[in-house]
């Protein structure tokens, strides 16, 4: 019999650990019933991390997760840690991991469940049907860019500074990744950049529509970050794959998730060149709103799902989103998507259907 998978759970900061317990008990439910079996274990991360051993980032963590087939991942951060010094602060462990581990290939699916389309602002025909995959670069752009920092000038006054900062192998890895997931959909990526202003993307620009040569049964558009913001709430559904930067992916898929109804829905996958991966909700840690047993868990149970497929067990992964899924339907939901259910309560409603009580 194969070993079974590693699996290293860091539950983190505010909702972080209220719906980690929730995919915890999918997972013994897994291992019990479709014999999907992990090893488990647990380890700090974030504000949690900061807390017991002052740092967000150990190297206890870092080896447990270079040594994990995989990482699930809550979420990190909250105001008591906005004080600390920037190498200190919670966001530092998640972008240590990413960077770490070389999780390069972030897939944020962006969809719309159709019971679904009365929950997003925006009109119900203008999302109905929406089925997005954003796949941002994770581990270069302005995020990890040199040089970086606040300096003071000569008259006193102070300076921030970032830089933003790609090599034609970074794009190229990444707009590979795109498209790839595009053959597999509707053969359509759409690459985002600011090239009518930044040097950095216009040479993304180029290198993807090099790539796309190699690639010619893939229809390659692209499209400048504002107009693609203003498109993903204009007429989203033109979209299959987007390609993009660490900073707009960012930005562009927190816009992705509001139309599917709500921050709690959307799961993401970060995956390395050797094929491991972690796996997150793309929601924040929502301190406002921790231990009240109200968040909705369904970011992280579609997280282990796609970890589910990736692992090749696509068959529990679809099963256990169409648990979700029907749940969801009947109005067996928690209260951002219009149900009164609370967090546990929601779960226990997708463990029975799974056990086939419906
Ligand atoms: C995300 C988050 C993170 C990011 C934060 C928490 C550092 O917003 O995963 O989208 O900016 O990448
Ligand atoms: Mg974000």
């Amino acid at each position: 019999m194969a070993a079974n998978k590693k699996l290293l759970i860091l539950s983190g900061d505010g909702i972080g650990p209220e719906v980690m317990d929730q995919v915890k008990r999918v997972i013994d439910w897994m291992a019990k019933s479709r014999s999907v079996s992990f090893d488990v274990s647990d380890g700090l991360i974030g504000g949690a991390s900061i807390d017991v051993h002052g740092d967000p980032f150990t190297d206890e963590t870092l080896s447990d997760a270079m040594a994990a087939d995989a990482v699930l991942l809550g979420a990190v951060g909250g105001p008591q840690y906005e004080s600390l010094a920037r190498e200190l602060r919670p966001e530092r462990g998640l972008l240590g991991l990413r960077s770490e581990l070389e999780l390069f290939a972030n897939l944020r699916p962006a969809i719309l469940y159709p019971q679904l389309a009365d929950a997003s602002t925006l009109k119900p025909e203008i999302v109905a049907g929406l089925d997005i995959m954003i796949v941002r670069e994770l581990t270069g752009g302005i995020y990890f860019g040199q040089p970086r920092g606040v300096r003071v000038l000569e008259n006193g006054e102070k300076e921030g500074f970032n830089t933003l900062v790609y090599k034609e192998s970074e794009i190229n890895r990444i707009a590979n990744v795109a498209f790839d997931i595009a053959r597999k959909r509707n053969s359509k990526v759409c690459s985002v950049d600011k090239a009518n202003v930044l040097e950095c993307t216009e040479l993304w620009r180029n290198t993807v529509t090099d790539l796309h040569k190699k690639n010619q049964d893939i229809e390659l558009s692209h499209m400048y970050v504002d107009n693609a913001a203003m498109q993903l709430v204009r007429a989203p559904k033109q979209f299959d794959v987007m390609v993009t930067t660490n900073m707009f992916g960012d930005i562009l898929s927190d816009t992705a998730a509001m139309l599917t109804g709500s921050i709690g829905m959307l799961p993401s996958a970060s995956l390395n060149e050797s094929g491991q991966g972690m796996y997150e909700p793309i929601h924040g840690s929502a301190p406002d709103i921790a231990g009240q047993n109200k968040c909705n868990p369904t970011a992280i149970l579609l997280a282990f799902g796609m970890l589910l497929d990736h692992i090749d067990r696509y068959d529990v992964g679809h099963e256990l989103r169409l648990a979700i899924l029907s749940a969801i339907a009947e109005g067996k939901c928690t209260g951002d998507i219009g149900g009164t259910l609370g967090t546990r309560e929601f779960t226990q409603e997708i463990l029975d259907r799974l056990q086939g009580k419906f």
